[in-house]
């Protein structure tokens, strides 16, 4: 066997890298026995030097190569091997769940799907409005003192305010209404109107300066107070799945004469609740009253033809009753333990 067939035997069984380059270095590296007879070249005859060298030069470059085609074979050898055992090291993120609706907005379309089914027609409101829908349009001019029950937000342009209750769209809705009056022959318009409010106030478990009111406007012939009664007692048994007792308070609002309160008794308190009522059961859900005569005026219905209602409730007011939530803050505080649980 000749000594490059041996030593290419040698190679073909070493199986890393490292051992290889062990290998190589004692063959062909500056210690090796091939490059002291380089060295020893320098003592020969020229002629003999340059026949000598020859050899050795060609007997290095084959060696050379046996190594270098097996270092390319290892190294494809051992990638391969790191590819099948190829791990996931991206972060792991341990029950992913996807997202979901805010409970507000599940509950909103609930009361939208209920108020469409009575009849009525679904509005919004705009989260910025002028002055005159907040304030004049409802009754309550310029320095009425009125407008201090309410901690508004004004911008700095055309007089709009961040609307502090959603009455901001009772002139539209009721100008809508001033246009097709005329042809009902009996029932009512009905509009429920949803929007996002805003009062420049400091918050608690029950207040937030953020919240969502639903906005009842209905007008027609001949409408009484007790069809308001029974519309909103409807509503609330329908929204709560249950038989709902109430209870009416006279309470004062410029849009509306009589103005009225809405109390609901909630039974079978959860300790959440009786925080919520302060222990006397009765929760206070709504206002509304039958629509003052100016607020016809303002938007052309005649009001010695035509009467009507309002009501305006904070929608969180009624979902914390219905889910004994026992903090208004939790609906846009972004915390799952709390939203997961709708
Ligand atoms: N806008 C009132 C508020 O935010 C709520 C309200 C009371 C609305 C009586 C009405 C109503 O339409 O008739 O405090």
């Amino acid at each position: 066997m000749s000594e490059t067939t041996e030593l290419q035997n040698k190679v073909s069984l070493i199986d890393t890298i490292s051992e290889l380059d062990t290998f190589e270095k004692d063959t062909i590296g500056p210690q090796s026995e091939l490059m002291k007879k380089f060295k020893d070249l320098t003592q020969l005859p020229v002629e003999q030097r340059k026949l000598l060298g020859n050899e050795l030069n060609n007997q290095k470059k084959l060696l050379q190569n046996i190594f270098d085609t097996k270092r390319e074979e290892l190294k494809k050898k051992e990638l391969s091997i790191q590819l099948s055992t190829w791990k996931d090291i991206s972060l792991a993120i341990p029950q992913h769940k996807i997202g979901k609706l805010n409970p507000l907005t599940q509950e909103r379309w609930k009361i939208e799907d209920i108020f469409q089914k009575m009849g009525f027609e679904i509005a919004y409101a705009f989260e910025v409005d002028s002055e005159y829908n907040n304030f004049e349009a409802v009754n309550i001019p310029e320095g009425h003192p009125a407008r201090d029950s309410w901690d508004t937000l004004f911008t700095n342009v055309d007089k709009n305010v961040l609307i502090t209750h959603t009455s901001s769209l009772q002139n539209r809705i009721l100008k809508e209404f001033a246009t097709k009056i005329d042809a009902l022959e009996n029932g009512f318009l009905g509009t429920a109107g949803i929007g996002k409010c805003f009062r420049h106030e400091s918050t608690d478990a029950r207040h937030e300066h953020t919240f969502f009111q639903c906005e009842g406007v209905v007008v027609g012939k001949g409408i009484r107070f007790s069809d308001m009664i029974g519309i909103l007692k409807t509503f609330f048994e329908a929204y709560f799945e249950k038989e709902v007792e109430i209870r009416i308070s006279c309470d004062y609002f410029p849009f509306v004469e009589p103005g009225n309160g809405i109390e609901i008794r909630w039974d079978n308190p959860s300790e959440n609740i009786l925080k919520i009522t302060k222990g006397t059961g009765w929760l206070e859900v709504l206002g509304c009253g039958m629509i003052h005569p100016n607020v016809l005026k303002m938007a052309e219905i005649d009001h010695e033809v035509y009467s009507g209602f309002a009501w305006g409730f904070g929608l969180e007011r009624l979902v914390m009753i219905k889910y004994a939530v026992d903090d208004i803050r939790l609906f846009h505080s972004g915390d799952r333990r709390f939203l997961d649980q709708f």
